[in-house]
């Protein structure tokens, strides 16, 4: 990608609920730079026809960026800027550059446990006193297979790897640590490896190319495999899990991202004890992160060079 053009910056909104913070620890590193900031909600178009750069996860609900030439997503995830429209391409876009890995793995690994423990039943039958005895099952010698090798899939490979899983890598191209993802595997083969899957976990940003990517067809594919999906839920075809596991192709769902969010009350999700729901918690975006990643980005715009954290506007993340 060509280096951008040196542009000032001088001016920043922050659109965040965290913008007091983020505002504080911003002076405190660049007296310079003038700031405001509110809930992203709540940003104007005047707040972005005085910006030269905004900092935050979603777009503000406004027309148009205004004067901003820069826009620091907070999130790993930057498909808010991508739909429904693109982000204009004349406007530099970087994503957050902490590492969510070690916190979704985390996630991932307590929703695997959860189920293969039986903490659910065993809850329910504490709360009635029922002293009600069942196996434990455990994850050792179970097949995790991971859509998304990234920084995120890999970090989930290797806590399931250190707990004996055989673990699979899906991605777009095949590739993946070989010391993380035992076999790798290209997208084109998910349905077949899905099959083959325990735990089926879902780690990749939304883009064009994943939007629905895991179809009713691949859930179909699945032997009672347990989904976990800390990456989007438009991911996969939410209105499909239900059918899924009343079908027995899924033994149970973890889900922390949803096609809308917050999850309707609507949802039949909510209401299933075989599905675990969680309010996209997996992997937070600190204050601390977001100012040292914008620091970084500025620090490479103001030399004039491409910053590292800057997306590739073709394959979306
Ligand atoms: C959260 O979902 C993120 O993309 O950081």
């Amino acid at each position: 990608m060509a280096s951008p053009a040196l542009f000032p910056v001088r001016r920043v909104v922050v659109g965040s609920t965290q913008h007091e913070a983020v505002r504080a620890a911003l002076t405190a590193a660049r007296p310079d730079l003038d700031t405001r900031g509110a809930r992203y909600q709540d940003v104007t178009a005047d707040d972005l026809a005085w910006a030269d750069a905004y900092i935050g996860f979603k777009r503000p609900p406004v027309p148009t960026m205004g004067t901003v030439r820069w826009v620091h997503c907070t999130g790993a995830g930057v498909d808010a800027w991508f739909s429904p429209t693109e982000l204009d391409r004349s406007i530099l876009l970087t994503r957050s550059s902490e590492s969510f890995g070690p916190m979704i793995a985390e996630w991932a690994l307590a929703r695997a446990l959860a189920v293969a423990q039986r903490l659910r039943e065993f809850d329910a039958a504490q709360f009635e006193r029922r002293w009600a005895p069942r196996d434990p099952h455990l994850l050792r010698g179970t097949t995790a297979v991971i859509v998304g090798t990234g920084d995120v899939g890999g970090h989930c490979g290797r806590l399931f790897a250190a707990l004996g899983c055989h673990v699979i890598g899906v991605s777009r191209t095949g590739a993946g640590d070989a010391a993380v993802f035992a076999e790798r595997h290209p997208v084109s083969a998910l349905t077949q490896v899905a099959a083959r899957a325990d735990w089926l976990l879902l780690m990749l940003p939304l883009t064009d190319d994943t939007r629905g990517l895991v179809t009713r067809e691949v859930l179909a594919a699945c032997r009672g495999a347990v989904l976990i999906n800390g990456g989007r839920g438009a991911v996969v075809d939410e209105a499909a899990i239900p059918d899924a596991l009343d079908a027995g192709w899924l033994r149970a769902a973890a889900l922390d991202v949803f096609a809308v969010e917050p999850l309707p009350a609507t949802s039949p999700l909510w209401a299933d004890p075989r599905v675990i729901v969680s309010p996209h918690i997996s992997g937070l975006t600190t204050v601390e992160g977001t100012v040292a990643g914008f620091l970084e980005c500025l620090t490479s715009i103001e030399a004039g060079a491409t910053p590292r954290w800057t997306v590739d506007r073709d394959r979306q993340y």
